[in-house]
């Protein structure tokens, strides 16, 4: 491809990052994928809502088919989010042989499997590093930089929201509710915030860190959630009288073959690494048995730092089209015995 087309899906918070990344960088991006990249059409809701980006009006469209059955479509770029009517579109898209690109946790702990396994079918690929910790690579990471080892424990804070949330109840003793507004104005928070505060997200997340990591296909329903919904401030005060800190903890680890997955609200040590993550920074502990422990910190929702994941993962398709590599997803053996079983 010395040209690619990209039709993008959804143009908030995240999708206007990534116009304004791919126009910006579009000289280094260019350079290191050996090809232009041209938005094709952005598929919205609101034709006629003002736009924070310089667009092409005549790119949007409300019509999903306008890119998923565009001939000259190459990638797709889904940050709209939802589950059940995404999956279809996305389905539709792959089924054309067009490649993905995701930020949506929500679809890919539901759906990621199934997703995979019909990318592979249809010579494709899925890239989904977005989905968990923003700006963090630690997707790819797990499945590059330490793809030759064997992971046994991830634990962090990946979710943006409620460590905002907590941070600023902790530090300046402000109230939950405002917080959480402002959270959502600063565009960290999901278009339901519910799954942010009572953990549903962060347990989506971990569960997807999981599956990759522990080549399992782990049940959401096996996963133990607590949010954050109701710590109050004497809580906080209480924890901090204490020397403690509380952050929303997620830790997946496996033993014996047995894998558990939990995200509660944790009383840490105030000077411990992960009680000095602040605002909607995450930070994640992996160990694996050959290099030990590694941790990765970043900005871990919001605009531009989730932009820069999309936007690496759009040239990380590009450059393996380019190569001619494909269908790279990993599907777990679980899930394809599970297949087999299904179609016998
Ligand atoms: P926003 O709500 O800001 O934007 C969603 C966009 O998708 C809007 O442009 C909206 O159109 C469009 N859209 C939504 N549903 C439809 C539909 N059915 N048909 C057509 N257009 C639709 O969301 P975000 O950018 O915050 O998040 C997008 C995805 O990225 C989600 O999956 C989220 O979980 C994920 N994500 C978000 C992060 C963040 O920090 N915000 C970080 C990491 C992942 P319109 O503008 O017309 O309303
Ligand atoms: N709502 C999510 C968060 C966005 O706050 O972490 C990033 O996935």
């Amino acid at each position: 491809m010395s040209q690619v087309n990209v039709g993008l899906c959804g143009l908030g918070t995240v999708g206007t990052g990534v116009v304004k990344l791919l126009k910006d960088h579009a000289d280094e991006i260019k350079y290191k994928v050996g090809s232009e990249i041209n938005i094709k059409k952005i598929l919205v809701h609101n034709l006629e809502k003002e736009r924070d980006v310089a667009i092409e009006r005549e790119w949007l469209t409300s019509e999903p088919s306008e890119l998923v059955d565009h001939p000259e479509i190459d990638i797709i770029i889904e940050v709209m989010g939802g589950i059940e009517d995404t999956n279809l579109l996305l389905e539709r898209a792959i089924q054309n042989k067009k490649h993905i690109v995701t930020a949506n946790k929500d679809l890919m702990a539901v759906h990621g499997q199934k997703l995979l396994r019909l990318a592979k079918e249809n010579d494709c690929d899925i890239f989904y590093d977005a989905s968990v910790a923003g700006g963090i690579p630690i997707i790819r990471s797990l499945t590059d930089g330490l793809a030759s080892d064997r992971i046994q424990k991830i634990m962090g804070i990946v979710n943006g929201t409620t460590n905002y949330i907590l941070t600023k109840m902790t530090d300046e003793e402000l109230a939950y509710e405002p917080v959480l507004k402002e959270a959502q104005a600063l565009g960290f928070a999901e278009a339901d915030p519910t799954s942010d505060v009572d953990g549903l997200d962060a347990a989506r997340k971990m569960t997807l860190l999981a599956n990759l990591s522990f080549k399992m296909e782990i049940d959401l329903d096996d996963v133990e959630v607590t949010g954050i919904r109701n710590i109050s401030q004497e809580d906080i005060t209480f924890a901090t009288s204490l020397g403690y800190t509380i952050k929303l903890i997620g830790i997946a680890s496996i033993h014996h073959g047995k894998a558990e997955v939990s995200v509660e609200p944790t009383l840490l040590p105030k000077d411990h690494p992960l009680a000095l993550v602040k605002n909607e920074y995450n930070a994640v502990y992996v160990h694996g048995e050959a290099v030990g422990e590694t941790m990765f910190y970043g900005p871990g929702a919001g605009s531009m730092p989730t932009a820069t994941a999309v936007v690496s993962d759009l040239m990380e398709a590009v450059k393996n089209s380019r190569l001619g590599i494909s269908g790279t997803g990993y599907v777990t053996p679980q899930f394809e015995k599970q297949l087999k079983e299904d179609n016998e």
